[in-house]
């Protein structure tokens, strides 16, 4: 139990990772506050999760970009749990639709590239601006940011050729990797404004994770990745316990990418 007693924020609770992930940080001892801005997805996760009776775990259906939820739900974890040892910023936005998310780049609506970098970059500036306030205190905390491979390397054409994903054709949109290329200079600008407090700043670029995507796309992804395949949630739990955890005490400004070689 790598985080036995630690008190963790994660955001984007609710999603494909952060289900799953909800679930691994509270099996390694963690106190979790889970946040989403979905609230059927995160009445369910609510039903799901499985928890000791002396761990904490608390859920908070808020949007990441209301500044005053925000600010009012950092203070209430830090007052209900004492401290604020991880804050983990998994929340990302399909826009308003993931059609207009996967529209043409000659197509694209401002109003959804907007939106997508509301979320993206500016829902994680505003947690970490409110958090770090208590962290600074303490003179200690982890922050970990998930930002993507497409922040790092250009999405590869071909691989989205007959590809599709609830009915949509897989696209990878320019405002994706923008925000996530911002994640990862937020990821450094952090590490080095905060390392005078103790608090490390990480972030971690995943390769693309299988959610139901057809089996071409999976096919043409997956010859594109050294290791053969594409991702799972559960590929990502080594390095979210080991940023989490004491293990990486002297690793701060780092993306590490966890893409089975895709991006080489
Ligand atoms: N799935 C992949 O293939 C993949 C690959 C690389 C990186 N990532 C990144 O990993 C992270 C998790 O991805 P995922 O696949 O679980 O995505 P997801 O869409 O399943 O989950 C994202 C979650 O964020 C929540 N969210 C969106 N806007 C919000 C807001 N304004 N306030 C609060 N919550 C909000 C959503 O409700 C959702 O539950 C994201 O940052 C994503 O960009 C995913």
């Amino acid at each position: 139990m790598l985080l036995k007693n630690k008190n963790i924020i994660l955001t984007g609770s609710s999603g494909i990772l952060g289900r799953k992930l909800s679930q691994k940080l509270l099996d390694e001892g963690a106190n979790m506050a889970l946040i989403d801005i979905n609230k059927t997805d995160l009445k369910d996760l609510k039903k799901n999760l499985k928890v000791n009776n002396n761990q904490k775990l608390k859920f908070f259906n808020i949007d990441i970009t209301n500044e005053i939820d925000v600010i009012n739900t950092v203070e209430e974890i830090n007052s209900m749990f004492g401290s604020i040892d991880v804050l983990f910023n998994n929340a990302a936005s399909k826009g308003p639709s993931l059609e207009k998310f996967l529209a043409p780049f000659e197509d694209y609506e401002i109003s959804t590239w907007n939106s997508v970098l509301n979320v993206n970059i500016t829902g994680i500036f505003l947690f970490s601006r409110e958090v770090i306030k208590f962290m600074k205190k303490q003179k200690k905390g982890s922050i970990i940011q998930t930002a993507s491979i497409y922040g790092v390397v250009a999405p590869k054409k071909d691989i989205y050729k007959n590809s599709s994903y609830k009915g949509n054709e897989i696209n990878t949109p320019a405002v994706y990797s923008v925000s996530k290329s911002a994640v990862i200079g937020f990821t450094k600008y952090l590490a080095s404004y905060l390392g005078p407090y103790n608090i490390r700043v990480n972030s971690i670029s995943p390769g693309g994770i299988f959610s139901g995507q057809n089996d071409t796309f999976v096919k043409n992804y997956s010859s594109k990745v050294p290791l053969g395949r594409m991702a799972s949630a559960e590929d990502m739990f080594g390095i979210a316990i080991f940023l989490a955890s004491e293990q990486s005490s002297y690793l701060t400004g780092q993306n590490i990418l966890v893409d089975g070689g895709f991006s080489l």
